[in-house]
Parts: C-alpha cells; structure tokens; sequence
C-alpha cells in the first residue's frame, strides 16, 4: 500500500548484478562525484575508477527505474493464440483454441520461433521474471529453458503434466510423464547449476488433466527435491463442478493438492476466483501463493478474484498474464486491469475496501511476484543485496503515449517546497494507466542490460 520512492539516489551495482549499495539525497550529480561516492561505498575489492560504469539519468526528471514486473503465470506456447478466445469460457476454450496450439510444439523450429518471440515480447514489456508453462513435450519444454538463458530472462520453466483428459493427440501416460518431467529438470538444473537464472518447476495442469497416481508422484517429488510447483485452481463454476465430481474423495478442489503434497510456500496457484473459507485457510497455512490474472479472468468470463480478502488473509498475491488466456504480455497493463476488477468486485459487494489502488497493483507486479515465487531474497525492490532486475522508463519516450504538456500540472505547484512524493506518486500513475512498452528505454536482469531501445 506504500510507495517507496528513492529520489537523487545513486544504487551501486557489482559484477554480478547484486547490488552493493544505496546513497540518497545525491546534491551533486557530476560524473566525477559519481565516481567518488561509487569508490567510498562499494564493497568491491580493489577497485578502481576505470572500472566503474556510470549511468547517469538525474538530468531527465522524465527517467526513472523502476523495479523489473514478474509474471507469475504465463503459457509460452499459448503466444500465438493471444486476442483469440471468442466467446468462449474455460472448457471449451482448452478444446477448441489451447490443446490443438500446444500439440503442435513437436515442432521444434515451431517452438524456437514462438519461444523466442515471447521471451523478446516479455522482456520489452518489462518482464525481468517469468513462470512460464511450457507443454508436454520435453525438447521444447528444455528448448524454452535455453532460450531463456541465452537471452536472459530469469524465469521458471515447467513442462506441463497430463495423463487423463485430454485429446489422443495431446495426452502422455503417466510413465511418459515422470521420464520427461525427470528429463527436463535434469536439462534446466545442468544448464544453470546455480539456479541463478532459469530454475525448474513441477507443472501438473490442474487437477483434471492428471489422474490420482500422477499427483501423487508430483507431490513427493515436490516434497523430496523442495521443487516450486505450480497448477490453476478455482477458475471457473463449470470447472470446480466437473473436477469435484471426479475427485469425490476429497473435501474440496484445493484439498485435491493439499492432500497430494502439492502446496507449499514454493507453489503457485493461478485464478483461485471462487474460493471457500476453508479452501483460503488451506492456502494460508500451507503458505501458497496465488498469481491472480484479471485479463484472462475477464476475457474468458470467469470471474472476480477477492484479492483484498486474500491479501487480509496474509495470502500471497501476484500478478500473471495467463496468455492467452489473457491477451496481453504486459503486466502493466495486467496492473491496470486488476485495478478495475477490483472496483467492478466493489460495485457488487458495496465494499470500499475492495479497492486496489495503484500502490497495491505496484506491489503485487513487483514484490508480491517475489514473494510468491519465494525469490524475495533475490529481486521485488531495489535493496541492498537484491539482483539489479530493472526497467528504465522515459515518460517522455518517443512515440510516447503520454503527452508532455501534461506534467506541467498547476496541482503541483500548490506542493509544500521538498514535498515531491506526491508528484512522482502522480507521475507513476500517469505512467500505469497510458503509459506502455514506448516507454521502456532498458531492461536489466542480474545488471546485465538484455533490451536497449536508445
Ligand atoms: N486450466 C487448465 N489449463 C489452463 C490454461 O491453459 N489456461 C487457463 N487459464 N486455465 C487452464
Ligand atoms: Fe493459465
């Protein structure tokens, strides 16, 4: 709910994209005062002046960076199918417009054309992490791995588990699972033995697509490598109704992973719009975290998540593209959309206090996605300690949306002297509802600059 803003602050970054310090209140911007406040604060061994690299942006008040968004529920190979959903709701729309894109990532010219496409997408749009879902196949499933390291975006990568329910085409046996799921977590963990950049993640679709024994598997396999997982859940009427039906041994759709071992504070649960009590209880004590995906819940007409209950439950909550279910790759204007479901949420219950604001929306793009996929340690703000994951804005960009003239706000002038918090809270809103991609000049993930425009 609150902006932390770092007005003339220098942030130190390090050889590996960690940041080694934060000086604020910077009076003097010179080059040479640059340098001097880098080689007084930086933890770096036996450094020296021309080693330091300065990116000076205090002489534009149109600049700034803002902390790289997370995408904590994107379908790669559903890219194609963005703004392609019709009239359809969940079901059908796995029939009709999903399962038949995704069967064709055999192709594995296909697939690193797609695969390439939506990392470059992402990552101008600001994207610094993603959780991607991948299909069935295992090649292409590594493939998006590779191509995510080479073109670095921190991401996660699951290759996504079906063994009932599904078309003859698309569809593996349940020993056709566990090999390619072994496989690819074996590519990803040899690729990136740190994890420092792509990290595997156990991807059983949603309960419908696996039967009992596959789940089962998962969850110790979750349990035994302390693996991420992430599946949907609570989506849409028709769905929970079906799926019930198929588990009845169970008390609810979420007591379907909990009792498998799926739920963790290292899993990540897409939709959750139609929750019970008891099912939000489960979440809260299995410290689950929930990637909610308003432009796919409105496209696909499946309904209003209750974040601000989940978020007063001290659920964890974030914000997913879900393309393509979703139509856009932009978590901006995924932002800008939970911000409007929330007071659509509001025109029915009457309840103010449904209202997310920018503020929120901010966080739950940035720090909620971190704390979901439990990488707060490592990127959400820009901390002493935390990865350089950015994305430097120019409001005034070329081809901007946003018009110039309109910063000169007589508003502002009426501000106490030194109070500007309240301009750059108006310039940031300016920036979330017409702002877009134009206005992203550089992305840095671990301080390596992976997009320039300029
Ligand atoms: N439920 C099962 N599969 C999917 C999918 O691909 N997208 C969405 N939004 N929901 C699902
Ligand atoms: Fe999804």
């Amino acid at each position: 709910g609150e902006l932390d803003i770092l007005a003339f602050t220098a942030i130190g970054v390090d050889q590996d994209g960690t940041i080694d310090f934060i000086v604020p209140k910077i009076t003097d911007n010179s080059i040479s005062n640059l340098i001097s406040i880098t080689l007084e604060n930086s933890t770096c061994k036996n450094l020296i002046k021309e080693d330091i690299k300065i990116i000076n942006i205090s002489d534009d008040e149109n600049k700034f960076f803002f902390p790289g968004f997370i995408d904590t529920h994107i379908h790669a190979p559903q890219f194609p199918n963005n703004g392609i959903f019709g009239n359809s709701t969940l079901l059908d729309w796995l029939e009709v417009y999903t399962f038949p894109l995704e069967s064709s990532f055999t192709n594995l010219d296909f697939a690193s054309q797609i695969y390439t496409k939506v990392i470059q997408r992402t990552l101008g749009y600001g994207t610094t992490t993603a959780s991607y879902y991948a299909t069935i196949h295992t090649d292409a499933s590594n493939l998006l791995a590779d191509l995510s390291l080479k073109l670095g975006q921190r991401s996660f990568v699951g290759k996504v588990c079906m063994n009932q329910n599904s078309p003859d085409h698309y569809i593996e046996t349940i020993e056709e699972c566990k090999n390619s799921t072994i496989q690819v977590i074996d590519h990803i963990k040899e690729r990136n033995p740190s994890g420092d950049l792509i990290n595997p993640v156990l991807t059983p679709r949603f309960a419908a697509s696996c039967t009992d024994d596959l789940l089962k598997w998962l969850g110790e396999l979750r349990k035994k490598g302390d693996y991420h997982c992430q599946t949907h859940l609570s989506e849409n009427h028709r769905e929970i109704e079906w799926i019930t039906k198929m588990f009845p041994q169970y008390q609810s759709y979420t007591d379907i992973y909990l009792q498998n071992n799926l739920l963790s504070s290292k899993t990540t649960l897409a939709h959750c719009i139609h929750l019970s009590d008891d099912e939000m209880n489960i979440l809260k004590y299995t410290k689950s975290g929930v990637s909610h995906c308003p432009t796919s819940n409105s496209s696909i007409t499946s309904g209003e998540a209750r974040i601000r209950w989940l978020l007063e439950n001290n659920i964890s909550v974030s914000l997913g593209t879900d393309c393509s279910g979703g139509f856009t790759p932009s978590i901006l204007e995924v932002a800008k959309h939970a911000l409007l479901v929330s007071r659509h949420l509001v025109m029915k219950t009457k309840d103010d206090n449904e209202k997310l604001t920018s503020n929120d929306v901010f966080y739950l793009a940035t720090m909620g996605g971190a704390k979901v996929l439990n990488i707060e340690d490592k990127v959400g703000c820009f901390k002493k300690g935390l990865k350089f994951d950015a994305q430097l804005i120019n409001l005034n960009a070329k081809d901007s949306n946003i018009d110039i003239f309109e910063f000169q706000n007589p508003m502002w002038n009426t501000l106490p002297i030194n109070d500007s918090k309240k301009k750059f809270a108006d310039l940031l809103d300016k920036w979330l509802f017409n702002g877009d991609n134009r206005n992203i000049e550089k992305v840095y993930v671990n301080g390596r600059n992976v997009i320039s425009k300029v």
